[in-house]
């Protein structure tokens, strides 16, 4: 579905712009249907200009991306549209996407006048609730100001707002760090529903432990180049970069399975609540993998 071949990102630097910096070097990974890649690496290892040049934020200076085998650079017009109908990205911060002085539901008619005009008010209405449902909130949140709602729900209006279109790749960066340890838990649990649901997902994190909780496969980056790539228990189970070992030892809890007693005991934030028999404890802001 996507693929991202040989892509390198160059940047002017200097007084003058007269250098150039290479801050991505010949990253090449695929994603397929119903999968959840996770991009992990230390900050400003390039994953965030990974994730904008899929989304065509920024261009790609040598390389290609391709979407079902079209080269995105080549579209435009309605095409572009329709790549835009089928690959959105959600990030960090989700207040910077809304204008503090309107009510949120604004975004939704934008996004209807730019992308779906061609719906009518009932089958538009139609998806706005399907969309709304899905990430668990209800219509009635649309009348509502963005400072009147937490950080997780703006960031699930906004996963709404990629549902509305026919959205076959979400682009994660980061949207759960700024989140406090239950509503992070919430919010994985509604990728991991997404997933279920068939859609693909990158997950751009710097917590290799959030990648290993929720991704089938993992990319590893460092200083703008993969170092590892691979299944996720391979990658954890057997880490070959000595990174990744890196990475992987500053989480030292994360292939223990603690029992109820030792989490009431430790005083983990744990949320059994939740359907499917996924359970995820997290203990100084890492996720402690309990069951699947
Ligand atoms: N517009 C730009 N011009 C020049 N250099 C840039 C630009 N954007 C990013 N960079 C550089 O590219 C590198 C990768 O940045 P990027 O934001 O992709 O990292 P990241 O992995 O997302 O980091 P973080 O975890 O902090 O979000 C950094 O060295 C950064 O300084
Ligand atoms: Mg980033």
């Amino acid at each position: 579905m996507l693929k991202v071949e040989n892509v390198s990102k160059l940047y002017r630097s200097g007084a003058f712009g007269g250098k150039k910096t290479r801050v991505i070097h010949d990253v090449d990974f695929e994603v397929k249907p119903g999968e959840v890649v996770s991009l992990i690496g230390e900050s400003g290892s390039g994953k965030t200009t990974v994730g904008r040049m899929i989304l065509r934020l920024t261009s790609v200076s040598e390389g290609r991306i391709t979407f079902d085998g079209e080269d995105i650079s080549t579209l435009k017009g309605p095409s572009l549209k329709a790549y835009y109908r089928r690959v959105q990205g959600v990030f960090q911060d989700p207040f910077s996407s809304f204008n503090p002085i309107f009510k949120v539901g604004r975004v939704f008619r934008t996004l209807r006048r730019e992308f779906l005009a061609d719906l009518d008010d009932a089958a538009f209405a139609t998806r706005l609730t399907g969309a709304l449902n899905a990430v668990g909130l209800e219509v009635a949140a649309l009348d509502k100001y963005p400072h009147q709602m937490s950080g997780g729900q703006l960031q699930r209006l906004l996963i709404a707002r990629a549902l509305v279109l026919d959205i076959r790749l979400l682009i994660a960066d980061e949207i759960i760090s700024m989140l406090d340890a239950s509503t992070r838990i919430d919010v994985l649990n509604l990728l991991g529903d997404l997933k279920q649901r068939g859609l693909s997902i990158i997950f751009v994190t710097h917590d290799l432990a959030l990648g290993n909780y929720i991704s089938d496969r993992i990319v590893i980056l460092q200083k703008g180049a993969i170092v590892e790539m691979g299944a996720t228990e391979a990658v954890f189970g057997d880490p070959q970069h000595a990174y990744t070992r890196g990475l992987i030892s500053a989480v030292p809890q994360l292939h223990r399975r603690w029992s109820d007693a030792e989490l009431k005991d430790l005083g983990l934030v744990a949320d059994t609540a939740r359907a499917g028999g996924r359970l995820v404890a997290y203990r100084e802001n890492h996720a402690v993998r309990v069951y699947f």
